[in-house]
């Protein structure tokens, strides 16, 4: 059985492939513009309306209403299969199709950091062996050998040249921040180990590669865990402690569920007592970019909170990253442990069985939400209801359209007790929001829905302006269809310097999303030079953030009636006043 083509290998592929010299050896082009122009050979047309377009590496056939990138085009003019088209593509380049979970690993690039991680890793692996101290902290803690193995721990050596030593050349390891120079940037500076004397759990982006490692101390440290720091390689915000040994342990395609806990040690005891479908924020809250990570993987999130006040504090917090990303058949549950527990702690004293329990017991985020709300409000009298959509509105409007949002909706009407047509009007604004990820022409629609997909063909047109943009943010706060798309293709981008509208599509094939956005790049944009594009690129995204910072602002507000804001929150709501007021005296409005 063949497995999935690795995304990592179309990427490659298309970036490798010039699609003008593909379809040029096929049909005749002839330059026109930015774009080159010829018959359709998809139909019998006389006059042209084929455009192939070096800048987005795809083509449009006006006349058949076909569109795509270099595989699009081989399939159809070929008659290929996805993969049949991918092989024909890849043997041009002289390269073989990697499969995944396949026998042979396909390697597009020897990363230098990433090869001093694999090096290094062995090595705090090699140094676990030879440490009895390191060993017996595992062993009484309750983690096996075998786990040990599964999650790859090592140990790091008390001692500051350990791994400076063991390494052949310096240069990779301390961009990979194994390593610090004791003089940074002076040529030949000395280097020291960053990781001494600690228990070391190697982090692994979703392919296995190790990116960064945290580190646990064995003496009296004051911080207790060293995490790698921020490099190229690794982003907190964007990677999960314990995903790709979660996928690894599971045979399914997809895991019923992936349990979201705060640490290492969570992690690998759940593993530990066969509860192998959990991950760890590193030490940061959860992110939007964790969120979509995880959902790759599975349909439902279980997140665990301490049961004390910081747990609920915290689960609060996480809920306001959740509510945008809960949509179609997306499920997040809130678990809340016994007070004085952590996951660690607690499945070594229950076990497995009665852990999994508490799971099928976890609370879902909306019914969670509801009942936070309904604590605040005296839902005897016909006033505290009102109060209850009140409060509930701006959560609501965080909601993408869809079940969730249609359950939220009907368990507040039932609350409410009042009259359909006046919970309906009272919620019309918030909870009449028209499904996303749905872009028509930009000429119809209200102003702001044209304000995104004018962005989103500029972007598509010059990917790099994704590199300009950097609180995305705020364009989610901005709440109008289409953003949430937006910003998807300005992560993609901005994580990929060499794509083009041609790698997204690729990337969207056969999805909703990528119908929209192929609709979108077949319409050309009036010439323009490429400083116009970023300016009028940068009026879209500042027109987009500050109307992303008044919703946020109105969203604190709504939240400061209920409940005592966080410092952050209260510095946060500040910050924005101020930003609020700079703008609408330097740009009128
Ligand atoms: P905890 O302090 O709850 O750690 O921090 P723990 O996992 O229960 O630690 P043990 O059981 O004493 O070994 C939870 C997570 O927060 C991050 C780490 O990711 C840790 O796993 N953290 C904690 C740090 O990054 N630095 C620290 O100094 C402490
Ligand atoms: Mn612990």
């Amino acid at each position: 059985m063949a497995g999935r083509i690795p995304d990592a290998f179309i990427h490659d592929l298309l970036a490798r492939t010039d699609i003008v010299e593909l379809i040029g050896a096929r049909v005749e082009l002839k330059r026109a513009g930015k774009e080159l122009k010829g018959l359709s050979p998809f139909t019998a047309e006389k006059s042209p309306s084929f455009f192939v377009s070096p800048a987005k590496q795809m083509f449009f056939d006006f006349s058949s209403g076909k569109n795509g990138n270099a595989i699009g085009f081989l399939m159809e003019y070929e008659r290929l299969s996805f993969v049949e088209a991918v092989e024909e593509l890849a043997r041009r380049h002289g390269l073989e199709v990697p499969r995944e979970g396949g026998g042979h690993e396909h390697r597009v690039v020897m990363d230098g950091p990433l090869d001093a991680l694999a090096a290094a890793q062995r090595f705090f692996a090699e140094q676990l062996r030879k440490s009895p101290t390191a060993i017996d902290y595992l062993k009484k803690r309750g983690v096996s050998g075998e786990t040990a193995r599964q999650f790859g721990v090592g140990y790091a050596p008390d001692s500051w040249n350990a791994l400076t030593g063991f390494l052949q050349q310096t240069r990779h390891a301390i961009d990979a921040g194994l390593l610090i120079e004791k003089e940074p940037g002076q040529a030949g500076t000395r280097v020291y180990d960053r990781f001494r004397n600690r228990v070391m759990f190697p982090i692994r982006d979703p392919r296995g590669r190790v990116i960064g490692f945290g580190g646990r101390t064995l003496g009296n440290d004051p911080a207790k865990y060293l995490n790698s720091p921020e490099t190229a390689l690794f982003h907190k915000g964007r990677n999960l402690y314990g995903l790709y040994e979660a996928r690894l342990a599971s045979t399914a395609a997809a895991l019923p569920y992936l349990i979201v806990v705060e640490g290492y040690m969570d992690v690998v005891m759940l593993a530990e007592h066969g509860i192998r479908e959990a991950v760890a924020t590193l030490g940061t809250a959860t992110t939007r970019d964790h969120l979509q990570l995880i959902f790759k993987s599975t349909r439902k999130i279980v997140f665990c909170f301490d049961g004390d006040r910081a747990g609920r504090a915290a689960a609060w917090r996480a809920l306001d990253q959740i509510l945008p990303e809960l949509y179609e058949d997306r499920e997040c549950v809130f678990m809340f442990l016994p007070e004085g527990h952590d996951p660690d702690s607690l499945v070594q004293e229950i076990g497995e069985a009665a852990f999994r329990e508490l799971i099928g017991k976890a609370i879902p985020v909306t019914d969670y939400l509801v009942e936070q709300l309904a604590r605040e409000v005296d839902l005897t009298t016909y006033a505290g209801r009102g109060k209850l959509v009140e409060l509930a509105r701006p959560h609501l409007a965080r909601l993408r359209e869809g079940p969730v949002l249609a359950s939220t909706l009907e368990r507040l009407h039932r609350l409410s007790g009042i009259s359909h047509d006046q919970f309906q009007r009272s919620v019309a604004d918030v909870a009449a929001l028209p499904p996303t990820a749905r872009m028509h022409d930009e000429g119809s629609g209200p102003p702001q829905t044209r304000a995104v997909r004018r962005a989103m063909r500029l972007l598509l047109e010059h990917p790099r302006l994704a590199d300009t943009v950097h609180n995305v943010q705020l364009l989610l706060e901005a709440g109008l269809p289409g953003c949430d798309v937006l910003v998807e293709a300005l992560d993609f981008f901005q994580e990929r310097p060499g794509a083009s509208a041609a790698h997204l599509m690729a990337a969207w094939q056969g999805t909703k999303k990528g119908e929209a956005i192929g609709r979108l790049a077949a319409e050309a944009l009036p010439p323009l030079e490429d400083e116009d594009l970023a300016r009028e690129f940068g009026q879209v995204m500042s027109h987009l953030s500050e109307r992303g910072l008044r919703r946020r602002v109105q969203y604190l507000m709504a939240q400061a009636r209920e409940r005592d804001l966080t410092e952050s929150e209260m510095r946060e709501a500040e910050a924005i006043t101020r930003q609020l007021a700079t703008r609408s005296t330097a740009g009128g409005g």
